[in-house]
């Protein structure tokens, strides 16, 4: 029987020749998958024999991934904001990036429940009132929405009462995925899921407007998807693709804002770490007089745009 070091160091020197620049990372998360055990412990136990079924499982594994097919469809999963969720061609594999998003938004909503809690004259998020409305556009497999629902809960806010989250897609097959993420981190109270182009033509709740838009739309310039690493290939297209300069899609959801947010509402908006300049344009040119800027994400890339309506 083959040990766990010897199918990590053939894999590994296999991935590497087929491109991947990340070959042991993906040989060692393969066997984690094939033998069920979680990476740490194949990287603790190079010694270990591994079964025949496992070994075969590991193969196919490992063929999949030389064709060019990301480890996180291979394995059905991907770590996000500390949660594992499904992830399969039906969506976009959830990026680190997008992390920035959601810890932004966690911000976003507890400061104003805090404010909404303080207006009412009592302590913590009980402070009544609406529930902070949150949208999360273009939801793909569920991320972001999935990934703020659990952290809000982590903060001892009720879902549904304090928050509701709005998560939207072009895709129905995005959305079913979506759903079933939602479902499988008893992270559904609070949230509704619709199929609408960016947003439905009338808001949940009777048309009331959003305190909080987040998206990660797609931004990746047309005649840069060819350039993007191959298991972008196995990605749907209306995920990544942003057209001509990568804008078009959150161009459509800034034209939408004004009749979507609440007057001091604002909206968090993923984009490329080529776009810190050309977003905050856009905003200018399509809501005039509206302010935006650029936080960065953990790497000091620019990613995340934040844009608020003036003032009253
Ligand atoms: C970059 S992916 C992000 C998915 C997910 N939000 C995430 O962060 O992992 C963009 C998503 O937006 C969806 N999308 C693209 N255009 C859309 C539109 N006009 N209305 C709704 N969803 C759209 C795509 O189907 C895709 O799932």
């Amino acid at each position: 029987m083959p040990t766990i070091g010897e199918l990590l160091s053939d894999a590994g020197a296999r991935l590497r020749a087929s491109g991947s620049a990340t070959a042991r990372l993906d040989a060692e998360l393969l066997l984690g998958f094939a033998v069920g055990a979680d990476r740490t412990s194949i990287v603790a136990h190079p010694d270990a024999p591994v079964g025949q079924e496992a070994a075969v499982r590991f193969e196919e594994a490992v063929q999949r991934r030389e064709s060019g097919e990301p480890v996180a469809y291979i394995r059905g999963i991907k770590e996000f904001h500390g949660l594992a969720f499904a992830a399969d061609a039906r969506a976009l594999i959830p990026r680190p990036e997008t992390e920035a998003l959601v810890d932004a938004a966690l911000v976003e909503v507890m400061t104003r429940l805090g404010r909404r809690a303080g207006e009412a004259g009592r302590g913590g998020p009980d402070g009544g009132g609406d529930p902070v409305r949150v949208a999360d556009v273009g939801t793909g497999g569920g991320a972001i929405a999935v990934a703020l629902a659990t952290g809000l809960r982590a903060r001892r806010v009720e879902m549904g009462k304090h928050v509701t989250i709005l998560a939207t897609e072009r895709s129905p097959d995005a959305l079913d995925l979506a759903r079933e993420n939602a479902v499988g981190h008893a992270a559904a109270d609070g949230m509704r899921f619709v199929e609408a182009d960016l947003l439905p033509p009338v808001l949940p709740d009777g048309g009331a407007p959003l305190d909080i838009v987040l998206a990660n739309l797609p931004y990746v310039r047309t005649d840069a998807i060819a350039d993007l690493p191959i298991a972008a290939s196995f990605e749907p297209r209306d995920a990544l693709d942003g057209g001509a300069d990568g804008l078009d899609v959150i161009r459509a959801l800034l034209e939408r804002l004004p009749e979507a947010l609440a007057p001091d509402g604002i909206a968090l908006l993923e984009i490329g770490a080529d776009q810190g300049e050309a977003a905050p344009l856009a905003v200018e040119a399509l809501l005039p007089g509206w302010r935006s800027s650029v936080a960065p994400d953990l790497a000091g890339l620019p990613r995340v745009l934040r844009v608020e309506r003036p003032g009253p």
